[in-house]
């Protein structure tokens, strides 16, 4: 399935310029900087056909890549990022729940938090809204490279036990795209939900 050929098909900045919705697709949602671009490029074996930058916000727009013709993945733009002006943040937020909420191809959400840091307000907030709205989610821990085992396992702990207060059971995997740990794991859930 990722061994098809990627191909860069357009960017939306609002559900109906998404285009036609005919084969599944896979979103990756989360903060800016937290390495949503770069898993897209570790998935595909890429070094660069999501453009990544070590300064957040450099994701502006919904951008769809073809894998072969199979399904799409779906690169959004990061949230929290303070240097947005707020009103252009509020109409991003609008347009981007709207795509979560309504896209009747999205078969899967990948929401990335850096394993450093806890979940912020946003990240719980998105949990909770994703399983209140019976969204198909699983957490991506990513730069698991930069800190020790113990305390990404602690970090994973963390995560599940916000999450189980919420009582939401799901997927919590460690991801690092210099390591590439993790990307055997989320190949093969991605597999799971596009072909189910
Ligand atoms: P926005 O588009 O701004 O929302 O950011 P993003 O979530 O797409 O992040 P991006 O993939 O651009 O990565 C941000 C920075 O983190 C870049 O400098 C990446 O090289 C770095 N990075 C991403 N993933 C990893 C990782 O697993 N390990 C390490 N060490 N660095 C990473
Ligand atoms: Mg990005």
């Amino acid at each position: 399935m990722f061994n098809a050929q990627p191909k860069f098909i357009t960017s939306a900045t609002k559900l109906e310029e998404c285009p036609p919705a005919s084969l599944p697709e896979v979103c990756f949602a989360g903060r800016s900087n937290v390495g949503k671009s770069s898993l897209i490029n570790a998935l595909l074996n890429k070094k660069n056909i999501a453009r990544t930058s070590n300064v957040p916000g450099k994701t502006q727009q919904m951008n769809y890549y073809k894998i072969g013709n199979e399904f799409f993945m779906v690169d959004l733009p990061g949230y929290g990022y303070a240097k947005v002006p707020k009103k252009e943040r509020e109409r991003w937020g609008k347009s981007i729940r709207n795509y979560l909420l309504d896209r009747e191809s999205l078969s899967l959400i990948l929401h990335v938090v850096d394993v450093r840091h806890e979940p912020s307000q946003l990240d719980e907030d998105f949990f909770y809204w994703m399983a209140m709205n019976e969204k198909p989610f699983s957490v991506v821990l990513s730069k698991s490279d930069k800190i020790s085992r113990n305390k990404v396992n602690q970090s994973k702990a963390r995560v599940r036990r916000i999450l189980k207060e919420m009582n939401i059971e799901i997927p919590i995997l460690p991801y690092s795209s210099d390591s590439r740990e993790g990307v055997p794991e989320i190949k093969d859930l991605i597999s799971e939900f596009v072909n189910h």
